[in-house]
C-alpha cells in the first residue's frame, strides 16, 4: 500500500467471516485503503487468527478486564489511536460502546448490521424478520453514534425471504451479501464520497435516507 491510501482499524468479535472480505478487497485493489490493526474484546475470537495468517498486527482489549464500559472503552480507544486510523470498521464487534468512545471518532465509526434499517436494531435479526412475515431480510452499513443501531445509513442490500426460510438459512444467504456491501461502503467513506452530517449520511454532500442508499451489488 502506498502511503496514501487510507488506514483502516478492524474491530471484531468473533467469526471474522467480514475481515476475510476486507482482506480480499483490499488485496484486489478495490479497497483503497489498509486494516493496519485487528482488535478483539475476545481472546478466543476465530477472526485473530485470519488476521494473523495475513500479517496483520492484532490487538486484544479484554472486556472482563475492565470494571466499567467506560474503562474499557478509554483502553480501546488509547489503542485504536496508536493506529491513526482513518476508518474504523466494526465487524461483528459485539459491545455497545459508550457515548464519549462514539463522539471521539465521530464520522470515522462504521458498523454492519444484519437488517433493513431502522427494522430490526439489536439481536436476532433474522428471526423477527421472519416472524413478522418480511419478504425481504438483508443487510445495513451505517454511522455508529450513540444510540444503538441508529446511526445515518450509508448502504443496504436486501436480500430476498424464500419459503421455510430459517433464521439459519437466511443469514447464511444474507452473509456473502455482507462481504461485497461492507468493503464497498467502507472505501466510500474512506474516500470521502460519503460523510457524516449533522443527522444522516451525505452522498457527495446529497442527504441520505435513515437506511442509507439501496445498493444492490452487480
Ligand atoms: C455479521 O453477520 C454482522 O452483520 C453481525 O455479526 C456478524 C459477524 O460475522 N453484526 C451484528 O450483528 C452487529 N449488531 P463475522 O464475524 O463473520 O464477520
Amino acid at each position: 500500500m502506498t502511503k496514501e491510501s487510507g488506514r483502516l482499524a478492524l474491530l471484531l468479535s468473533g467469526r471474522g467471516s467480514n475481515l476475510g472480505a476486507f482482506l480480499r478487497a483490499q488485496h484486489s485493489g478495490e479497497l483503497e485503503g489498509s486494516v493496519e490493526v485487528v482488535i478483539s474484546n475476545r481472546p478466543e475470537a476465530a477472526g485473530l487468527k485470519i488476521a494473523q495468517d495475513a500479517g496483520i498486527t492484532t490487538e486484544v482489549v479484554d472486556h472482563t478486564l475492565y470494571a466499567s464500559r467506560e474503562a474499557f472503552d478509554q483502553v480501546l480507544a488509547q489503542k485504536i489511536d496508536e493506529f491513526k486510523p482513518d476508518v474504523i470498521v466494526l465487524a461483528g464487534f459485539m459491545r455497545i460502546l459508550t457515548a464519549g468512545f462514539v463522539d471521539r471518532f465521530r464520522g470515522k465509526l462504521i458498523n454492519i448490521h444484519p437488517s433493513l434499517l431502522p427494522k430490526y436494531r439489536g439481536l436476532n435479526t433474522h428471526q423477527r424478520a421472519l416472524d413478522a412475515g418480511e419478504r425481504e431480510g438483508g443487510a445495513t452499513v451505517h454511522f455508529v453514534t450513540a444510540d444503538l443501531d441508529e446511526g445515518p445509513g450509508i448502504l443496504q442490500t436486501p436480500v430476498s425471504i424464500e419459503d421455510g426460510d430459517t433464521a439459519a438459512t437466511l443469514a447464511s444467504r444474507v452473509l456473502p451479501f455482507e462481504h461485497r456491501l461492507y468493503p464497498y461502503a467502507a472505501n466510500l467513506v474512506l474516500t470521502g464520497q460519503v460523510s457524516l452530517g449533522e443527522r444522516s449520511a451525505l452522498w457527495h454532500g446529497e442527504t441520505l435516507p435513515p437506511g442509507g442508499k439501496l445498493w444492490r451489488p452487480s
